[in-house]
């Protein structure tokens, strides 16, 4: 009884010794180290540093297990099939984490019929944590339109768009939006004002934004101040045209009736309307005949054409 135990002890401890010492013999082959996942942009890569055998090659397998499979599938791993038996040391998870919960995630190595022991993550992933870069973004008008431009970095994403008008930060609107089709459309600008827009990627499915990207500020065209400088000089020349002309005008005016008709009579008519009523009727019945003679030698027509000349 008391020797039996002791025997059984003792093939024990001596299983427990060589065991391991035999199961070495079969697995040389060490376990990948510093396995790790990088997470950008809701793209998950696991990787690790690569098992060299010289003058062999390595090949590596890689599986996964989700909340559901260790909490109520017997904690089984699934292997992925795009990563199995491959030679590079980095492996595209992105489609088997499709959820929001921790994974856990685990390679080795193999060679031939031999395989390493599996090398596991140190932390369970969530892709909670991936890191959001801020959207690249291009900022261009279209005569008063202010658009932008976003990468497309496919369906999961959002773009926040914030933008205003440059000396008015307090007064900032907010785009969003769920598809790049190519260009967005943000408004319609004031002429000659400078508007700045800046955007954060989003993604619903983990409820995170990113950082802004730096704001670019684009101007409008000038074409509205432009439009109204130019009316305003034309106005401004022509009425110093006119100031000037205008005097001149009337005196050749003056001129023309004093020669088309003797006395100073005549004209008076519209221009000298304080005239006293004697005096007409002194033209009139004095000087009849050259007032006729001078209408005809210079008609109406004539006087325009000369008012014209004049005025060019
Ligand atoms: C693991 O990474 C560290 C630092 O990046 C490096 O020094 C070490 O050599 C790596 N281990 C292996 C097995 O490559
Ligand atoms: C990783 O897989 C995702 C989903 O299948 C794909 O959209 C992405 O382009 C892949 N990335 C690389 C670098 O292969
Ligand atoms: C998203 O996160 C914000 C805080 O960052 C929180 O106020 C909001 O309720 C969350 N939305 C959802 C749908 O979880
Ligand atoms: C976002 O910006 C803050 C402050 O500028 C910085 O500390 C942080 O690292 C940035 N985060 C990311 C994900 O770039």
């Amino acid at each position: 009884m008391c020797l039996s135990e002791v025997f059984t002890s003792f093939i024990f401890i001596l299983c427990s010794v060589i065991a391991p010492l035999l199961t070495d013999e079969e697995a040389l082959l060490p376990a990948p180290q510093n396995i790790s996942i990088l997470s950008t942009n809701m793209k998950h890569f696991l990787t690790w540093s690569p098992v060299t055998v010289p003058g062999e090659t390595v090949r590596y397998s890689v599986e996964f297990q989700g909340e559901y499979e260790r909490d109520y599938a017997n904690e089984i791993w699934i292997p992925i099939s795009e990563c199995s038996l491959i030679t590079v040391t980095q492996c595209n998870v992105t489609e088997d984490i499709s959820a929001t919960v921790p994974y856990n995630l685990r390679v080795r190595a193999n060679l031939g019929s031999r395989s390493s022991k599996w090398s596991t993550l140190k932390v369970l992933f969530n892709r909670i944590t991936t890191f959001l870069t801020p959207p690249v973004m291009e900022v261009s008008t279209d005569g008063y339109h202010l658009l932008v431009k976003l990468e497309d970095l496919g369906p999961t994403f959002q773009f926040h768009i914030f933008y205003w008008r440059k000396g008015q930060e307090s007064w900032v609107h907010k785009k969003t939006v769920k598809e790049i089709s190519s260009v967005v459309h943000l408004d319609t600008m004031e002429a000659g004002a400078e508007y700045c827009v800046k955007a954060q990627t989003y993604v619903e499915a983990i409820n995170r934004s990113s950082n802004f990207s730096q704001a670019q500020c684009v101007r409008g065209p000038d074409g509205g101040r432009a439009t109204w400088m130019m009316t305003a000089m034309v106005s401004f020349v022509g009425f110093v045209v006119g100031v000037l002309t205008l005097p001149f005008l009337a005196w050749k005016m003056s001129q023309t009736f004093q020669y088309s008709c003797c006395p100073v009579v005549v004209l008076p008519d519209t221009l000298k309307v304080t005239e006293s009523p004697a005096t007409l009727i002194h033209c009139r019945s004095e000087g009849t005949e050259c007032c006729d003679v001078a209408v005809h030698v210079i008609p109406p027509e004539e006087i325009l054409r000369l008012w014209i000349q004049d005025a060019l």
